[in-house]
């Protein structure tokens, strides 16, 4: 794929599509929604609007990265403090696709009340290949939100969607986002999920364990960055083990690092950490996440195991 090439084709195929009507994009600061969102206001300048969704999900420091980014991009941003609403939606969820669907609930509420509000008549997703892979044969059901729950999204709000990075792998969005001139924050990110930290906790979602998990992430990330895995973070298991300090019972937390090497996200495989930063990793989040008392290393490849816990 030619990036420049790709970059031209688009922007002309999104100006014809749209003409002078008005576009709006869901930008989640992730890699895909990014470059979409970039790639689009290339094409419609302010004619796009795109909108940030604050889920309080996301990990540390993401949203003041991803407004910053963006707003010195010059892009239309509006930002939409959202956490309690999404709290609320998970609060007593334990089963994993009920957490999904909760989420996806959460997201279309609060962003079918903002759409409703602007007068746009085309939806830009950051879609992807590997998404409509993943979707079709059934190992996921996050994307193409509108239309999962049913909703004809011409049909209920007069909206087309564009998706103009469906043909892409991961890689090559990597390289759109690139040329685009995307800060490096942005397109070298690693994949994270639109349900965000959520996808990270077995059981219930609180405020407490997101607020654990994040702490956990931020320094698997800072641990596994220089080794630059496909994805690395931190999962947050519901179980308790018993573990001691000072010399007394403690009963805490179970954190497992998963890391894995991937092209496309069908396949992966576990990243071959080396034993010192795997017992430094250990050491650090006992250490920074005091209520934690064990961490594992998790060595299953996808399949069998998805990339994510739930
Ligand atoms: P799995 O867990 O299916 O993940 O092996 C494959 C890739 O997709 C990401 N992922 C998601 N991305 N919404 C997303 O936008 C989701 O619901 C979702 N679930 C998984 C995952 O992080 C990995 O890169």
């Amino acid at each position: 794929m030619d990036a420049r090439k790709f970059i031209d084709k688009q922007v002309a195929e999104i100006r014809k599509t749209v003409g002078s009507d008005k576009a709006i994009s869901a930008l989640s600061g992730g890699v895909d929604s990014s470059v979409a969102t970039v790639l689009a206001h290339r094409a419609l300048g302010p004619q796009l609007k795109a909108i940030f969704i604050d889920n309080g999900l996301m990990r540390e420091n993401e949203p003041e990265e991803v407004k910053a980014a963006f707003s010195q991009l010059g892009l239309n941003l509006e930002v939409v403090e959202a956490g309690a609403e999404f709290f609320e939606a998970l609060q007593g969820k334990t089963d994993p696709e009920e957490k999904r669907k909760a989420f996806r609930y959460a997201f279309y509420k609060v962003f079918g009340r903002e759409v409703v509000k602007s007068k746009a008549r085309f939806l830009i997703q950051g879609t992807i290949a590997a998404d409509i892979i993943e979707t079709r044969s059934g190992v996921k059901t996050q994307h193409n939100i509108l239309e999962q729950i049913g909703i004809d999204p011409e049909k209920g709000f007069g909206f087309k969607i564009i998706e103009p990075l469906k043909d892409l792998f991961k890689h090559e969005v990597r390289e759109v986002g690139r040329e685009l001139g995307l800060p490096e924050i942005i397109f070298q990110r690693m994949p994270f999920p639109g349900p965000a930290l959520a996808t990270r906790i077995i059981g219930e979602v609180t405020p407490e364990k997101v607020e654990l998990v994040r702490k956990a992430t931020r320094i698997v990330e800072e641990e596994l960055s220089p080794l630059r895995p496909f994805q690395a973070f931190a999962v947050l298991m519901n179980d308790m083990a018993t573990g001691l300090a000072a010399g007394q019972r403690k009963f805490g937390h179970i954190i497992i690092i998963r890391s894995v090497e991937s092209e496309d996200a069908l396949t992966a495989q576990p990243t071959p950490v080396p034993w010192d930063v795997l017992t430094g990793l250990a050491r650090r989040i006992t250490t920074e996440v005091p209520s934690v008392v064990r961490v594992a290393y998790e060595i299953t490849s996808k399949p069998p195991a998805t990339i994510e816990y739930i």
